[in-house]
C-alpha cells in the first residue's frame, strides 16, 4: 500500500509543539484534568485506578453514554477509539475495497482524503461551493452518486468551513446515500462546537448503513483523551471491533474513566456551554480583527468549530504564506493549499485569554511586511 501522505497532520504535528503560536489548531482550549475531577475526593479515587487494559470496545459504561447521544441507538452500536480518526480508519478499511468509489465532501479533515486512496479506492469529490454559503450543490451531489458508489462521506459540521449543512441538503445525503445503496459515513466531531444556532442534528437515525464518527477532542475540549467513537449497526460495529484488534486493542483505561465523566448528566452540558462561550469570545475578537484589514480577507462566518477559514487577497501562494509565518513569526496557520483551495488560509481561534489577539498580531507584522514588498493588494 503507498501512503498518501495526509499534509495537514503532517504540518500540525511536525510543529505545533516548537511554535510560539498554534493557530493550526481547530478545537477549544482544552479542559485540565483538574477541572475535569474537580474535588479531592474524586482526585483521589482516580488515583487508585490500575493502569490496566481497559474493554477493547469502549466499558459498557462509556457506550451506554455515547449510545443515549443518538435516538434509538444501543451499546452494542458504539465502538470507542482512539480518537474519531481512528473511528475513520476502521470505517474505510472495512468499507474500501480497490476500485469502490467513494463521493467526498471537500474541502474536509483530509484524512478520508487519503485513506480511500490508500485503500484502492477512487475519490469523487462533492465540493463545498463558497457562492453558496459553504453548501454544496445538490444537482451536483445527484451525479456523482450512483451504482458504484460504496459510501458517501461528509464532514458535518464542516472542516475547515465551520458550515452546516442546511435541513435541505440533509435530506438530499440522506436520500442519495438510500437509492444508491452506499453507506453514509458522517464525520461529527464538531457537532455541539456551534458558535451560535441550534445543536447540529445528526444524520444517525433515518438510514440503516449509516456510521456516525465522533469523539471528545473537539466540542469537549479533550483532544488528549484521544477518545473517538463509531456508531453503526450492530453487526458492522462488531466488525470493526475485529479491525481494532489490530490497530490500538483498547482505549487507555485512564480516557475511558475520564470520558464517562465527561458524557455524566451535567457535566456534557457545562463543557459544550464552556466551548461555546470561548467561541463567541474569541470569533467577536477574529471577526473585528478581519474588518481591520478592509477587503484583504473575506469569509462566511462559521457556525461550528474554533475555525475560521479566510480567503485573502495577498498575491502569495497559502504554503508560501504560511511557512514565512512558521519561519519568521514563530506563527502556525493551516494553508488552503492542504485542502486543495489555494489562496485561502484557516485561523484557529479556540485559544483563552490573550494568545489570540497576540498571534495575530504576529500575522499582522507579516502582512505589513508583505504589502511593503509588494505593493497594497
Ligand atoms: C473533521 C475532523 N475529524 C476528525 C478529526 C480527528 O480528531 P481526533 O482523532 O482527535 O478525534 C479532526 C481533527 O482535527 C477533524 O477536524
Amino acid at each position: 500500500m503507498k501512503l498518501v501522505p495526509f499534509e495537514m497532520e503532517r504540518w500540525q504535528s511536525t510543529w505545533e509543539h516548537s511554535v510560539e503560536f498554534n493557530l493550526s489548531e481547530s478545537g477549544v482550549e482544552p479542559l485540565p484534568l483538574r477541572e475535569l475531577l474537580r474535588d479531592d475526593a474524586s482526585v483521589e479515587h482516580f488515583l487508585n485506578h490500575p493502569l490496566a487494559y481497559s474493554q477493547g470496545n469502549g466499558t459498557p459504561e462509556l457506550r451506554s453514554s455515547i449510545a443515549g447521544m443518538y435516538r434509538g441507538a444501543t451499546p452494542e452500536q458504539v465502538l470507542v477509539t482512539n480518537g474519531s480518526s481512528e473511528a475513520c480508519l476502521l470505517a474505510l478499511w472495512h468499507l474500501v475495497e480497490p476500485g469502490d468509489e467513494v463521493v467526498l465532501m471537500l474541502p474536509n479533515y483530509m484524512e478520508s482524503w487519503g485513506l480511500v486512496q490508500m485503500f484502492g479506492g477512487k475519490v469523487r469529490p462533492l465540493w463545498l461551493r463558497e457562492d453558496l454559503g459553504w453548501q454544496f450543490d445538490p444537482d451536483e451531489l445527484a451525479t456523482l452518486v450512483g451504482r458504484r458508489t460504496k459510501a458517501l462521506a461528509v464532514c458535518n459540521p464542516n472542516n475547515p468551513t465551520g458550515a452546516v449543512m442546511g435541513e435541505d441538503r440533509r435530506r438530499a445525503v440522506l436520500d442519495a446515500a438510500r437509492d444508491s445503496k452506499a453507506w453514509l459515513l458522517a464525520d461529527e466531531v464538531y457537532a455541539g462546537a456551534e458558535r451560535e444556532g441550534a445543536r447540529t442534528e445528526s444524520l444517525w437515525g433515518d438510514y440503516e448503513r449509516t456510521l456516525i464518527l465522533n469523539g471528545l477532542s473537539k466540542a469537549y475540549a479533550l483532544p488528549g483523551l484521544r477518545i473517538g467513537w463509531v456508531v453503526g449497526p450492530p453487526d458492522t460495529i462488531e466488525t470493526l471491533w475485529a479491525y481494532h484488534d489490530y490497530t490500538s486493542l483498547t482505549p487507555t483505561y485512564l480516557s475511558d474513566r475520564l470520558a464517562q465523566i465527561a458524557l455524566s448528566a451535567g457535566r456534557r452540558e457545562e463543557i459544550l456551554a464552556r466551548t461555546r462561550s470561548i467561541l463567541q469570545r474569541n470569533y467577536g475578537m477574529l471577526r473585528e480583527w478581519i474588518g481591520g484589514h478592509g477587503s484583504m480577507f473575506t469569509h462566511i462566518p462559521p457556525i461550528a468549530g474554533a475555525i475560521c477559514f479566510l480567503r485573502y487577497s495577498l498575491r502569495i501562494n497559502s504554503s508560501d504564506l504560511a511557512w514565512r509565518l512558521l519561519k519568521e513569526k514563530s506563527t502556525l496557520i493551516v494553508p488552503g493549499d492542504q485542502f486543495g483551495m489555494d489562496g485561502y488560509i484557516r485561523i484557529g481561534m479556540g485559544h483563552a485569554g490573550t494568545y489570540l489577539s497576540e498571534a495575530l498580531g504576529r500575522v499582522d507584522e507579516t502582512l505589513r511586511e508583505l504589502a511593503a514588498e509588494k505593493g497594497a493588494p
